[in-house]
């Protein structure tokens, strides 16, 4: 029989998607599952894939990878979407995507598929990769395919084919988490004009409730990468956990955002990103202090766009590995340390230090010490207006 390799989730969805996959395209599904820091519990999701239908489960623990490959690139690109949402989802696809490729070439399998709907970004992203990564592969898209309108529907589907449904009380939300972020959609935050409800978080507390005290971090980098948090080393899986916490803990990193997606549509989306949050703001903080204006100024630039190609699906492409060239030159001398404020929702740099920094206090300060020469002002002033000398005359 041909076969597919379907990327799963476990969740509702993506378990009819293995029956659908089996009895009306008559495929043998092998499931591909990562864990990016959702938690799984891998036996109970690979006893759900075979209950569901599948041939074979493969699961596999991504998260180092996941940081190392996808996400601190786009840290150090200082990448973010609509200059708010920082990634977490899209950074993820194409690294499951690579997988699914990976599984559906070793397994001899023609078909890849997912359970993204018709009117997102992740099938783009999917979609977009495999056909990078291999284009013989033929991708399906069930949820795009079938006659299920509802959930309700996709549930009676699933009772009447046997697949185990998880019993937990209906969750109003399209949650999509991993160790960088959650992305939170549906339910009533369709309505942009009404606020989060507080039971739509999922790992911060409302800023109300954090501690009435500021804590302070220290944060090292070293080449764009962070290292040290208050001088202790971590790995990077740790280092983000405990930055998801800390920042969790004082209310740092919601975002409520409407956004224009790649298919045209405006969605609203509800983001929690708290080390993501921490991280982006140290690192900028820490890139201020050593990389030179003109740098700096471009690299605004390739953040925006790097943002966008992440966002877009095209992890993939040139475009993406220019970006990221670019992006990691200037990393070479961004190593320091920032000291970071989390109070009540807000996180602020107070402090910077490098043995990179290109801040001279002798030619900054207006105290004693001076050694900018400032007769060579006049001069510069001249000719810098040079262009322009006259213009409203
Ligand atoms: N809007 C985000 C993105 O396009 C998240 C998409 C998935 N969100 C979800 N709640 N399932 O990357």
């Amino acid at each position: 029989m041909a076969k597919v390799v379907l990327a799963y989730s476990g969740g509702l969805d993506t378990s009819v998607c293995v029956k659908w996959l089996q009895e009306e395209k008559g495929l043998d599904v092998i499931t591909f599952s990562a864990e990016l820091g959702q938690g799984l519990n891998q036996d109970e999701l690979k006893n759900k894939a075979l209950r569901s239908g599948a041939k074979k489960a493969y699961i596999e623990d991504l998260r180092e990878s996941f940081l190392k490959d996808w996400v601190f690139p786009a840290l150090m690109a200082g990448a973010s979407y609509e200059g708010k949402y920082l990634l977490a989802t899209a950074l993820g696809r194409p690294l499951i995507a690579k997988k699914v490729t990976e599984i559906a070439e070793k397994v001899g399998a023609q078909f890849v598929a997912h359970g993204c709907t018709g009117k997102g970004n992740d099938q783009v992203r999917f979609e977009l990769a495999f056909s990078a990564l291999n284009p013989s592969l033929e991708a399906i898209a069930p949820l795009r395919e079938w006659s299920l309108k509802t959930r309700s529907d996709e549930v009676d589907y699933a009772k009447e084919h046997n697949i185990p449904v998880s019993a937990t009380k209906e969750n109003p939300y399209s949650i999509d988490r991993n160790i960088w972020g959650v992305s939170i959609e549906c339910g009533e935050l369709e309505d942009p004009w009404k606020e989060v409800p507080e039971k739509a978080y999922q790992l911060t507390v409302n800023p109300q409730d954090a501690p009435d005290e500021p804590l302070y971090l220290e944060i090292y980098f070293e080449s764009g990468v962070p290292k040290k948090i208050n001088g202790k080393e971590y790995g990077i899986v740790e280092l983000v956990e405990q930055l998801n916490k800390l920042g969790g803990e004082n209310g740092v990193g919601r975002v409520d955002l409407v956004e224009n997606r790649v298919v045209g549509i405006k969605s609203r989306e509800v983001y929690e990103a708290p080390a993501a949050t921490i991280l982006h703001i140290s690192h900028r903080e820490l890139e201020n202090l050593i990389l030179d204006r003109e740098t700096a100024h471009f690299k605004e630039l390739v953040s925006q766009k790097f943002g966008e190609v992440v966002y877009y699906g095209m992890w993939y492409s040139p475009l993406r590995e220019a970006l990221d060239a670019f992006t990691r030159k200037t990393q070479e001398k961004v190593t320091g340390t920032v000291r970071i404020k989390l109070y009540r929702g807000v996180c602020e740099a107070v402090g910077r230090k490098s043995p990179n920094s290109l801040y001279d206090l002798s030619l900054a300060t207006y105290e004693e010490g001076d050694k900018f020469d400032r007769t060579l002002a006049k001069g510069f002033i001249k000719l810098w207006g040079l262009p322009f000398r006259g213009y409203k005359k």
